[in-house]
């Protein structure tokens, strides 16, 4: 992405991984950066990281906002247009995800649905909220976070991920029909979806967190996580702004997550069968997750 002096951004989940990662780079190209968070320090920490990265005048701001939460978003979107005193925006990041308990038969409804409300409504509602300030601008991008399990319903055998995959799903699904939608009557304004495959970030640790666990209960898995990951949060957010500067409406994030998907094209009939499981695992795709995650 080019410098971007003066433009206005906006990421969910910005405390963290590679919504961290997106404020600092779109900071130091010169935008302008909104981010929320359920966490407050891990933001102060981004804005102090994304300060020290960015050009003088560059605005930064941080707002406390749970994203599954309508009333929260809408009070962000505001704190966005005071902050910035302008009625339009120019990238809207719906990056803030969880993942959760996954079975339909065993897991707890409430944090069954609290997985997807974070992923999916999290999604809808900064789309419903910062929508009509990409709009109101020259030109603006959506840029939703989905990811493998927006197009493969699983992590391996034995695992159940109904609710992550079905959050993921919807996103896929809804920006898919977003791209259509703005061509016909806002086609200034583009709509891209992020499809990461494993990406090294906090992801666990932070999940955890959000279904009460005490600090440390999850920490060699999350460390697992992290360190295996074939691709780093920062490199991550790099593929995903390049891929908005190329407007790419689909954009895949790693190896792994562009053989994956090859790999359901090819043979959708197979994709959750161990046959299927065993090429996967001979070509290393997903190889540490499996092992990290589970
Ligand atoms: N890491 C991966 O391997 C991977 C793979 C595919 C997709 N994704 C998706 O990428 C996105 C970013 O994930 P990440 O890996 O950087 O995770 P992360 O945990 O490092 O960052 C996510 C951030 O979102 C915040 N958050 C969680 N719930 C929130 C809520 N209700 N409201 C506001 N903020 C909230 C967290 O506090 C955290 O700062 C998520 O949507 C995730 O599902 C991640």
């Amino acid at each position: 992405m080019e410098q971007q002096p003066g433009r206005i951004a906006v990421v969910t989940g910005g405390g963290d991984g590679m919504g961290r990662a997106l404020v600092r780079q779109l900071a130091a190209k010169g935008c302008h950066v909104s981010l929320c968070d359920v966490n407050d320090d891990n933001m102060a920490e981004t804005v102090r990281l994304a300060n020290a990265d960015s050009p003088s005048g560059t605005v930064l701001s941080s707002f406390h906002c749970d994203v599954s939460d309508e009333a929260q978003v809408l009070a962000f979107r505001d704190h966005v247009t005071e902050t910035h005193q302008e009625d339009h925006v120019h990238f809207v990041f719906n990056n803030a995800g969880i993942g959760g308990p996954g079975s339909m038969i065993e897991s707890p409804r409430e944090a069954w649905e609290h997985t997807f409300n974070v992923c999916w409504y999290g999604v809808y509602y900064g789309t419903r909220a910062f929508l009509p300030l990409l709009v109101a601008g020259e030109g603006g991008h959506i840029v939703n976070t989905s990811s493998v399990n927006g197009f493969w319903a699983s992590l391996g055998p034995a695992r159940p991920h109904t609710s992550y995959s079905a959050a993921k799903f919807a996103v896929k699904g809804f920006t898919e029909a977003l791209v259509q939608d703005l061509r016909m009557h806002a086609p200034h304004v583009h709509a891209h979806v992020v499809m990461p495959g494993h990406i090294g970030t906090g992801i666990v640790g932070n999940s955890a967190a959000a279904f009460g666990a005490p600090p440390g209960e999850v920490a060699e898995q999350a460390a697992a996580f992290r360190n295996n990951a074939p691709m780093t949060a920062e490199t991550a957010a790099g593929v995903i702004l390049a891929g908005v500067e190329a407007g790419e409406w689909r954009i895949l994030v790693g190896e792994d997550a562009h053989t994956l998907d090859m790999m359901v094209r090819e043979s959708p009939e197979e994709a959750y069968e161990d046959s299927f499981l065993a090429r996967m695992t001979e070509q290393g795709t997903l190889a540490n997750l499996a092992r990290a995650d589970g």
